[in-house]
């Protein structure tokens, strides 16, 4: 007998403003963080107070200044237009190229007010070529985009509206909101009195902020180690302890009707008209592409790098591109965790396929749920991936095999030939931004612990991407809010942070959660040029 309870835990149905916890570290804010699990300095888990305070100036983003009441007061992005300021006779690499971009409304009016979200690229179809641009906002109605010149041949400028600011209001309001707007199903299974199993099925969310039921009905999952709190809706024959599979459940559009018309698709990710005339860039004697080692540490400039004949150059470090038998000769020896959700599972993959020597051992778990685990006998490379915990939206898998990243690298020895790669972005995207935030708090202190004890332990982090979706539940204003937290976290420690989002925003192929194979295999030439540098 199955029973399906439809109770939504984690209420609030709509995005209003609510008092969140904070990721401050237990001084500040003792009730979320666990103090019991490991004694001395380290159970200071998260953010100092100027931490965080930096953090909030990094995600600062302007909304408008007055109350949305109409469609025709939002962004239009076939009205707002852009152009290139300070037009010269001849562009040479390594020049600079600002564009000035004007956002107007339905009206055909100069927006007052900042806040839209562009995201603005200098390409070539031809050469397979892309590099990103920044934008400023001027908080006025206006915004200029820089963009570096970093190949020869001809460029040219592709200026996209992804969200006019009303929207970003509204996503900035669900984010900092506890409208889960996704939830999860608990399976939980004991012996019967007739040594049947009997079985039910209850929904399930994250406990972050809201009241606690534990005794009217609710069991609450407290893990010991990093005070996080996961919430199932008690079954009615079973107790608390029988839960034992968990998956993804559906989602929760947490819009009004009105909130609903802005998110309009005819006006959802759209390239502004503009200055698109063909540059040709000249050659020049400046080399764009960085010529140093790469190692552990260094800072990701804008632009991070580019695409030329879909080969990506990085300005971070000197990138080699390795060949499968490279890959080989690199991963000699080495002992390789990846965490985090489907993307790093791609990265598995790619592994897999491109060296015919790596094996995947069957360890008896589903090949897309993991945990995966591969093996190359000869050069004692030993594979791992398994998905980071919850949340997780995955198909049906045991809870057992649900581990959190900072409870997995507290169990790992570390050392000079141990290789971490973590993710997390698409999967925690549908909770609060202060609860992922305390995530990354509790990952950056056992990675500051793991680097104690084993400084030569290659840390990887590996961004979100921009993806296909553009709505309320996940968009890529949403993972560049998380990015930013994930980046300023580690700022000052010796760990290698990749930025994903560069790389899938400017590429010509479709957006996708799921990056496209080339921009992975450019994605592991950058990984790899971090674990043999050349
Ligand atoms: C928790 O309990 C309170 C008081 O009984 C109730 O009002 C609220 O709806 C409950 N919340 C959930 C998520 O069940
Ligand atoms: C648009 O223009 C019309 C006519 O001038 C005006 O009545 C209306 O208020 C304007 N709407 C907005 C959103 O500015
Ligand atoms: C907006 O601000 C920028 C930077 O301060 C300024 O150059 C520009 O003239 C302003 N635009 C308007 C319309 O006020």
């Amino acid at each position: 007998m199955l029973f399906m309870v439809v109770w939504y835990i984690g209420e609030g149905k709509q995005c209003k403003t609510f008092s969140l916890p904070s990721p401050l570290n237990s001084h500040h804010n003792g009730k979320y963080v666990s103090t019991e699990s490991t004694p001395s300095e380290s159970a200071d888990t998260g953010f100092s107070p100027e931490e965080w305070a930096r953090m909030l100036k990094a995600l600062d983003w302007p909304t408008p200044d007055q109350p949305i009441t109409d469609i025709a007061m939002t962004t239009c992005p076939a009205c707002s237009t852009f152009s290139i300021l300070g037009q010269k006779e001849k562009y040479r690499v390594g020049d600079e190229l600002y564009v000035h971009i004007v956002a107007k409304d339905h009206n055909n009016t100069a927006k007052r007010y900042g806040g839209d979200f562009f995201l603005t690229k200098l390409y070539s179809s031809e050469l397979k070529a892309s590099v990103v641009g920044e934008v400023l906002d001027h908080r006025n109605g206006s915004y200029s985009a820089r963009f570096l010149l970093p190949w020869e041949g001809e460029a040219q400028v592709a200026v996209r509206l992804v969200h006019s600011s009303e929207v970003v209001q509204i996503l900035k309001k669900c984010l900092n909101s506890n409208s889960m707007r996704r939830f999860y199903y608990g399976y939980f299974e004991a012996p019967g009195p007739n040594g049947k199993r009997i079985k039910e099925t209850v929904t399930c969310n994250v406990k972050w902020g809201q009241a606690d039921n534990s005794s009217t009905g609710t069991c609450i999952y407290r893990d010991p180690r990093t005070g996080d709190e996961w919430q199932c809706k008690k079954p009615k024959k079973l107790s608390c302890d029988a839960w034992v599979y968990h998956r993804g459940g559906g989602y929760r559009n947490p819009l009004t009707t009105f909130e609903k018309k802005l998110f309009n698709g005819a006006l959802t990710n759209k390239g502004i008209k503009g200055d698109n005339r063909i540059l040709n860039v000249l050659p020049s004697n400046v080399r764009i592409g960085a010529t140093e080692k790469c190692k552990p540490g260094m800072p990701t400039p804008v632009p991070a790098g580019f695409y030329l004949e879909d080969v990506w150059t990085s300005r971070v470090c000197n990138i080699h591109h390795f060949k499968s038998a490279d890959m080989e000769k690199c991963l000699k020896n080495k002992l390789i965790y990846m965490m985090g959700d489907s993307t790093t599972r791609q990265w598995f993959e790619f592994f897999e396929t491109i060296i015919p020597s790596l094996k995947r051992v069957n360890i008896h778990t589903d090949k897309k749920l993991g945990p995966l685990m591969a093996i190359h006998m000869k050069n004692n490379i030993v594979l791992n991936w398994r998905a980071h915990g919850l949340p997780l939206s995955f198909a049906k898998m045991a809870v057992a095999d649900l581990h959190y990243i900072s409870n997995e690298i507290d169990g790992m020895a570390g050392g000079r030939d141990t290789i971490i790669v973590f993710d997390i972005f698409a999967h925690v995207v549908f909770h609060p931004l202060t609860f992922y935030a305390h995530r990354v708090s509790r990952i950056r202190q056992s990675v500051i612990a793991l680097l104690k004890r084993a400084p030569e332990t290659k840390v990887i982090i590996k961004s979100g991407n921009t993806r296909e979706t553009k709505d309320v539940i996940a968009n890529d204003w949403y993972y560049m809010q998380q990015n930013i937290i994930m980046k300023e976290a580690f700022r000052d420690l010796p760990v290698i942070y990749m930025d994903i989002f560069q790389m899938t925003s400017c590429h010509y192929a479709k957006e996708d959660v799921h990056p496209a194979p080339v921009i992975v295999a450019n994605a592991i030439d950058i990984f790899l040029s971090f674990v043999c540098p050349v």
